[in-house]
């Protein structure tokens, strides 16, 4: 376990880490971060809205600006983060990486299945294209496994059983 004590949630967009993050969070008596929501707040409107309006390169100056904050001023906590803040420099500072891993087609099921699958898809800017999306996991797969210290796999797995297997993964990787 890193210094900071905080768990972080690296993966694809709609792979469940903010629902992941939360039930994780509940199962060790922490609290739930979502690295998107604070994006917002400090920006003062939603993701959609930043990549409309100011830009994908401007999201991404106000992601590296949330990897210092949460380096340097955020402990013992459970975080989810979007699925392109993995590549922020200094990312291992901030915690233990846990990716959670999933093939596309099983992210757009699990989307589909979603009672709200069609917010679900229209508040993620880089989920309108389905092909360049599709393209786009495939360039990243390898780069979330190489920032991870553990790697969870959890395509057809419920939230309480992801937890468990973080959970048991955390335990192993203590005595590496
Ligand atoms: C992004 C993922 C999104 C959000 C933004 C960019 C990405 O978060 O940060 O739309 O680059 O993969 P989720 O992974 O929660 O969808």
């Amino acid at each position: 376990m890193k210094k900071s004590n905080n768990l972080v949630l690296i993966g694809f967009m709609g792979v469940g880490k903010g629902t992941v993050g939360r039930e994780l969070a509940k199962a060790l008596n922490k609290f739930a971060i979502d690295g998107d929501d604070m994006i917002e707040s400090f920006a003062n409107k939603k993701i959609k809205a930043i990549f409309q309006e100011d830009g994908e390169e401007v999201f991404r100056e106000i992601e590296k600006n949330l990897a210092k904050f949460l380096s340097s001023s955020v402990s013992n906590a459970i975080i989810s983060t979007g699925g392109g803040f993995y590549k922020v420099k200094g990312l291992e500072k901030i915690g233990t990486i846990i990716y959670l891993k999933s093939s596309f087609e099983a992210i757009l099921t699990r989307i589909n299945a979603s009672p709200n699958a069609s917010k679900k898809l229209t508040k993620r800017p880089l989920l309108q294209d389905l092909e360049k999306a599709k393209t786009l996991h495939k360039e990243r797969e390898k780069g979330y496994e190489s920032k991870a210290d553990i790697t969870v796999n959890v395509e057809g797995k419920t939230p309480k059983q992801i937890v468990k297997e973080i959970k048991k993964q955390l335990k192993i990787a203590k005595f590496k």
